[in-house]
């Protein structure tokens, strides 16, 4: 087995590097100024340096969720049309491809947790360009597998875990919205799990267990933080309505993951998206 990891330097990407030299699994990771995604005869020549690979983890995208909605055709070429190139060259090359999708796909209206067949119905521009990434793909590569996940945070990165602990450190009160739902994940959970799923054909759900808000998950990083000693100031988190946050795109208010799917392959339930978390507080605080 030799696994290609594309967006390997972001931040599920720096986390699936870690996991797959855990278990001792061979891998090159690739960055954009390596093999750029977008580009047929740029992944051609990596794959000709690096190559032969049994499998590739798409971990590559165009994350910015506000900036798609003023450059569409930047975040159309990385998340719709980079599937369907890699889906091709997979096809040719016959390795296997696993692609990590996202909850924003989902409208946010729904009022149980999504499961993998519901209708597709993207209100961003970021949500629109991923759901035609998924089709690109499976047509390109049917037997491609999609992982769908939400609300990331991981060590190899900016998430809003590291954004709040930032805050948390110089501002005695801070807001954050309330009326949203969804499943934290944590990159090094999800990283074990595309490596079970290295094979697998078909879309799947993958988040750690428990639904949250952001309110109630900072609130969470903020006890956690204070309990293991971090200069915190933040006294007081004040709780503001979506609407009341000036963001660029629509966020889907319910993007809550049923995962029951994957679970059963698995044969083992998603931890908790805290026991993550205190994870990683602990790596943090181990490293400095
Ligand atoms: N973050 C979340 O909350 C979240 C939630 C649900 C799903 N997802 C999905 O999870 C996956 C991983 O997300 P992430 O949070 O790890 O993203 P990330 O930290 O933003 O990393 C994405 C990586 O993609 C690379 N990239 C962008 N354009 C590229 C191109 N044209 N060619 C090659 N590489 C390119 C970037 O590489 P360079 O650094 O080299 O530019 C970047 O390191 C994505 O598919 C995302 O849609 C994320």
């Amino acid at each position: 087995m030799r696994v290609w990891v594309t967006g390997a330097n972001g931040l599920l990407g720096t986390a699936l590097k870690q996991a797959l030299f855990d278990q001792g699994i061979a891998f090159v990771g690739s960055s954009k100024s390596q093999a750029d995604v977008t580009d047929l005869s740029s992944l051609n020549q990596f794959y000709r340096k690096w190559g032969p690979f049994t499998h590739l983890v798409h971990c590559a995208a165009y994350t910015h969720v506000d900036l798609a909605e003023s450059y569409p055709e930047d975040a159309r070429r990385v998340n719709a049309l980079s599937p369907a190139i890699i889906g091709s060259l997979a096809a040719e090359n016959h390795f296997r491809v696993v692609h990590i999708s996202t909850d924003y796909v989902f409208d946010g209206q729904s009022e149980r947790p999504y499961i993998e067949t519901d209708r597709i119905a993207p209100h961003s521009v970021y949500g629109q360009t991923k759901a035609e990434g998924e089709k690109h793909l499976l047509t390109a590569q049917p037997e491609a597998c999609i992982l769908r996940t939400s609300w990331l945070f991981g060590l190899g990165g900016k998430s809003f875990v590291s954004t709040m602990l930032q805050l948390m450190q110089q501002q005695e009160e801070i807001q954050v919205v309330s009326d949203q739902r969804g499943r934290p994940t944590f990159a090094s959970d999800l990283a074990k799990v595309i490596i079970s799923a290295l094979g697998w054909s078909g879309i799947y759900h993958a988040a750690n267990s428990e639904e949250t808000s952001w309110f109630d998950f900072a609130g969470t990083i903020r006890t956690e933080a204070l309990a293991m000693g971090w200069p915190i100031v933040c006294q007081h988190i004040r709780p503001i309505r979506t609407c009341e946050f000036a963001a660029l795109a629509p966020r889907p208010l319910y993007s809550v993951l049923d995962t029951q799917k994957i679970e059963k392959i698995l044969g083992y339930p998603l931890r908790s998206w805290r026991e993550g978390l205190i994870d990683q507080l602990r790596t943090i605080d181990a490293r400095s």
